[in-house]
């Protein structure tokens, strides 16, 4: 039999916005570190992802735009293919479910289940929103439950009780796209009998499982959906965005993009063979007996690659045409959240990929998820956990070890390997300790436990420092020096066997460490045999991770959760308390306004200041109608000196801010305050 082919994919993220951290651990990350693992064990592999482009919310971004979403995508599949490139993701191919191959390998499936008559067209009546001319699908639609009153429910469905219903049931419907109340209008749709493949989905995992053994949290996903009864799915949707449905009377409707996002690992590796010139080398790793598949996914995936493809392609394997693998195991992983919550866009919580990568190195962002990955509950991301690690796992541990090491090497060796011989008991027993390794962290890694195999291989660092310590070189490099010259040999190799077990997790350190060995990357199960040459020449030392600093971190967490994202200002000099004292801020009323003649900004005010009245001139007129500023509350500066505005005199100076469209929003207040208090 011919050597087992590994076919692994990661979740395609969609192209409506810059992926996360959280995105990173769920599914990329592991993917990676899996992937250039297999790829050190020098297996035949192909690891493949890309941008899923298609579904409603991107629509609607692009509508928020006034562009198209064409626009979009082709903007966030930069951004993210770059965010990638820049994280070291070894992806042999990103591609994209935008591109031709892919509409035709979608538009393949479908036709190949039509004409077996294997789909069901119905007829149903759907909410459709007359105001932005669309069906509503049904997570943009809410409505009162018929059942229980909630106010949130779902279209054909209520979160509160559990009820289900006809849409027609829905009170005071809303959609979530125009506000409008939509209309229910008749549409035609096909649909995929899940149900008919319960039992083999069953069968399938409960096969993988015990084989391959599945993670928990995913075959619990899977027996929730079990119990609740496979049911069919809509297969299309109205939108004009989308793979076309390939029928002649299907005008303005799409496959549903979850039934054709899947396909787009198929279509990816199609497109990787063309690249590579060998239009058939997708069917080896998609049709092969002998070819294991990994689906690398986040929690909120699993539906859909543990049932849905899965049934897709048992669907196609029934028919007459080639076979295709499935999954042999879907290792999603739960979620990262931020500094105790989820990731929010709008309250700006969490940290783009590229701006990390824009302060940090992409091995100390890996090596701290991996350190942390979600893999059977939900983890954090902290700032000063990220430090932490940095600082006292990957500069301290591992850095210091290769650091010290090599520059006893050059100090005392002249810069080469030097000669090992008349080993003593600590030294033999580091040398069978170091091999144990690539077999212990493998373990580990071919069971999807990668967070333990990095735990380990950083315990080899540690067990590297404790030898070199307890050998104590700096002694014996007085005393004995072929003890010495072997201390010195064995801890260079240990350092070669760290840049083999580390370069899935930290790719770009454990280059620099191959490089200042002077020395290739061998094969994992080879890497621990102590089998730097002697009197090889070693490159000089690079420090490999320089250490952060308190204030770097704080910098990061004191940009959390502020509203806007501005650049920071150039503020003035800083004033004492006593200065700001000298500044007479003073709550009044407006009493009285009125346009300054010939002036389209200014308006001239009377203020109530409590003790007095005072005409201010305000250079306002083009946010505001004098009418409606009677009876602001308002802050005036009371001892500004007077000025003369247009011949008029003004005796302070109300306070506004500029909004961002350049109009004016008064600083005012609702609480009753008696005018003329002063703010301080
Ligand atoms: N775009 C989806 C998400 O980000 C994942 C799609 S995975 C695929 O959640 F298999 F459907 F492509
Ligand atoms: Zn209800």
């Amino acid at each position: 039999m011919s050597e087992e082919k590994i076919l692994v994919t990661a979740a395609l993220p969609y192209a409506n916005g810059p992926i996360h951290l959280g995105h990173l651990s769920g599914a990329y990350l592991p993917a990676d570190i899996y992937a250039r693992y297999q790829r050190s064990k020098g297996r035949d592999i192909i690891f493949v992802c890309g941008s899923d482009e298609h579904g409603v919310p991107i629509t609607i971004s692009a509508d928020k735009e006034k562009v198209k979403p064409q626009v979009i995508i082709d903007r966030y599949h930069e951004i993210n293919k770059k965010a990638f490139e820049q994280f070291g993701m070894s992806f042999d191919i990103y591609s994209r479910t935008s591109i031709p191959i892919h509409h035709e390998t979608a538009k393949e499936f479908f036709l190949e289940y039509y004409n077996r008559n294997l789909l069901n067209e119905k007829k149903t009546n759907q909410f459709y929103d007359e105001k932005v001319k669309m069906f509503l699908p049904d997570r943009y639609v809410e409505g009162t439950c018929p059942k229980c009153g909630y106010e949130e429910a779902r279209s054909d469905e209520c979160e509160n009780c559990g009820a289900l219903y006809d849409p027609s049931e829905l009170k005071n419907p809303k959609s979530k796209i125009s506000g409008e109340t939509p209309v229910l209008k008749e549409t035609s749709h096909w649909y995929f009998p899940l149900g008919n493949y319960q039992t083999r989905l069953e069968k399938y995992i409960a096969e993988m499982d015990g084989k391959y053994g599945w993670k928990e949290n995913v075959l619990q996903y899977c027996r929730g959906w079990f119990k609740d009864g496979l049911r069919d799915r809509a297969y299309t949707r109205d939108l004009d965005w989308g793979v076309a449905v390939p029928l002649p009377d299907a005008n303005g409707k799409v496959l549903y993009v979850w039934f054709e996002a899947v396909l787009g690992y198929i279509s990816a590796s199609k497109e990787l063979s063309k690249q590579r010139g060998d239009e058939n080398l997708w069917k080896e790793y998609w049709q092969g007996k002998n070819t294991k598949y990994v689906a690398f996914i986040g929690k909120d995936n699993v539906v859909f690659h543990t049932i849905i493809f899965p049934a897709m392609l048992m669907a196609w394997n029934d028919g007459e045409k080639e076979k295709y693998i499935l999954p042999q195991n879907v290792p999603a992983n739960e979620f990262l959240n931020f500094e105790g919550k989820k990731f929010s866009k709008s309250r700006n919580w969490g940290i783009d990929v590229i701006d990390f990568l824009a302060e940090f190195p992409a091995d100390s962002l890996r090596y701290t998820l991996a350190a942390n990955l979600p893999e059977n509950r939900d983890t954090d991301f902290y700032w000063k956990e990220f430090q932490m690690r940095h600082n006292s796992e990957l500069a301290d541990i591992l850095g210091n070890f290769v650091n010290r090491t090599f520059t006893f090497a050059h100090k005392h060796f002249d810069g080469k390997v030097p000669p090992c011989s008349n080993l003593e008991a600590i030294d033999t027993e580091m040398l069978q300790l170091l091999k144990s390794y690539p077999s212990k962290v493998s373990e580990f890694f071919e069971k999807y436990k990668l967070k333990d195999g990095v735990f380990e291989i950083i315990n080899l660092a540690r067990a590297g420092n404790k030898y070199f310590n307890d050998s104590e070189p700096w002694a014996t490099v007085k005393s004995d020096k072929d003890k010495c010259a072997a201390t010195i040999n064995i801890s260079l190799n240990i350092i070669y066997t760290l840049a083999e077990l580390l370069s899935p997790v930290i790719p770009n350190a454990s280059a620099k460490i191959f490089k200042m060995l002077n020395s290739s990357p061998v094969k994992w199960d080879d890497c621990a045999e102590a089998s730097l040459p002697d009197g090889l020449q070693l490159n000089d030392a690079e420090i490999l991770f320089a250490k952060i600093e308190d204030s770097v971190i704080e910098q990061q967490v004191a940009k959390l959760g502020i509203s806007a994202n501005i650049q920071k200002p150039e503020l003035q000099p800083k004033i004492g308390i006593e200065d700001f004292a000298k500044l007479e801020l003073r709550t009044a009323t407006i009493v009285e306004a009125e346009r300054v003649k010939k002036s389209d900004k200014l308006i001239k005010l009377k203020v109530d200041l409590g003790f007095e009245h005072r005409q201010v001139i305000a250079g306002i007129g083009k946010s505001f109608n004098p009418e409606d500023l009677i009876n602001k509350k308002v802050v005036v500066v009371a001892n500004l000196k007077p000025a003369k505005l247009m011949g008029l005199e003004s005796q302070g100076m109300i306070l506004a801010v500029e909004k961002e469209d350049g109009s004016l929003s008064l600083l005012t207040y609702d609480e009753k305050v008696v005018n003329g208090t002063k703010a301080k």
